[in-house]
């Protein structure tokens, strides 16, 4: 049985007032039913460990490939795991796109993180120009291939399938297009991890908000989210894990 997962990802937003949220999500939420993870920006990652006190999961949106060194403005998996979370987000689409990363750059790092003991959140996703060609499944494909370690487990490892075209617009796909992806990416996880990956969650994320979570969430292999704009808020992150 999967533990559902609700993840918010904070994205560059978030100054040291805004923990106070964190504090309001955590005296709304005592005791969700699912596991709760936030992943503010680096600046944030101590000081929201410190009011998350253990309550809820804190994580990276990044981690750099190598241990330490010459990498200004990085951050490697052992600051992340100093800093007090359990937690990295692996080539998000924004990073792909505004930082080029590949495949093989994401894999790195996520085998770096996997090292230092965090737990990997791997985004895959295709854009728009890549559904209207009838090329999702392939993109899902390669990117599961080329972004994933061979060690990853369910332990070690959650999938987040985002299609670019539906993160911040306020548009999502339909549930079908929701089921069509995750059922496939079970399909293709188990064919490389065998049993493994019957525990690998996976998340959807892309305008998850109040309004449509439940129906997301109750969709085909749909672990829980990733939430972008919606996780900033206690109230709207707070309704998305009753929701779950
Ligand atoms: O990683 C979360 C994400 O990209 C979705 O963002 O704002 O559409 O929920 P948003």
């Amino acid at each position: 049985m999967r533990k559902k997962l609700a993840a918010g990802n904070w994205k560059m937003n978030g100054l040291r007032a805004s923990l106070s949220e964190v504090e309001a999500l955590i005296a709304a939420h005592p005791s969700p039913s699912c596991e709760v993870l936030l992943c503010p920006p680096a600046t944030l990652i101590a000081a929201m460990a410190q009011a998350a006190d253990g309550k809820i999961f804190v994580g990276a949106q990044d981690c750099h490939m190598a241990g330490s060194g010459a990498h200004t403005g990085d951050i490697s998996a052992a600051m992340i795991a100093d800093a007090g979370a359990g937690h990295a987000i692996l080539g998000h689409s924004e990073r792909r796109a505004d930082h080029g990363e590949d495949d093989a750059m994401v894999r790195a790092k996520t085998e770096a993180a996997l090292s230092g003991g965090l737990v990997a959140v791997v985004c895959v996703g295709e854009t728009e120009a890549q559904r209207d060609a009838g090329e999702t499944l392939d993109v899902i494909d390669s990117q599961l291939t080329g972004s994933l370690p061979d060690h990853a487990t369910a332990a070690n490892t959650v999938i987040a399938y985002e299609p670019v075209w539906a993160i911040g617009t306020g548009r999502t796909p339909t549930l079908e297009q929701i089921a069509e992806v995750h059922d496939f990416m079970r399909k293709t996880l188990t064919a490389r991890f065998g049993a493994e990956a019957d525990g690998m969650r996976l998340l959807y994320g892309g305008s998850v908000k109040p309004s449509n979570a439940a129906e997301i969430f109750a969709t085909s292999n749909v672990d829980g989210a990733l939430v972008g704009g919606a996780s900033l808020k206690a109230a709207d992150f707070g309704a998305i894990i009753a929701a779950l």
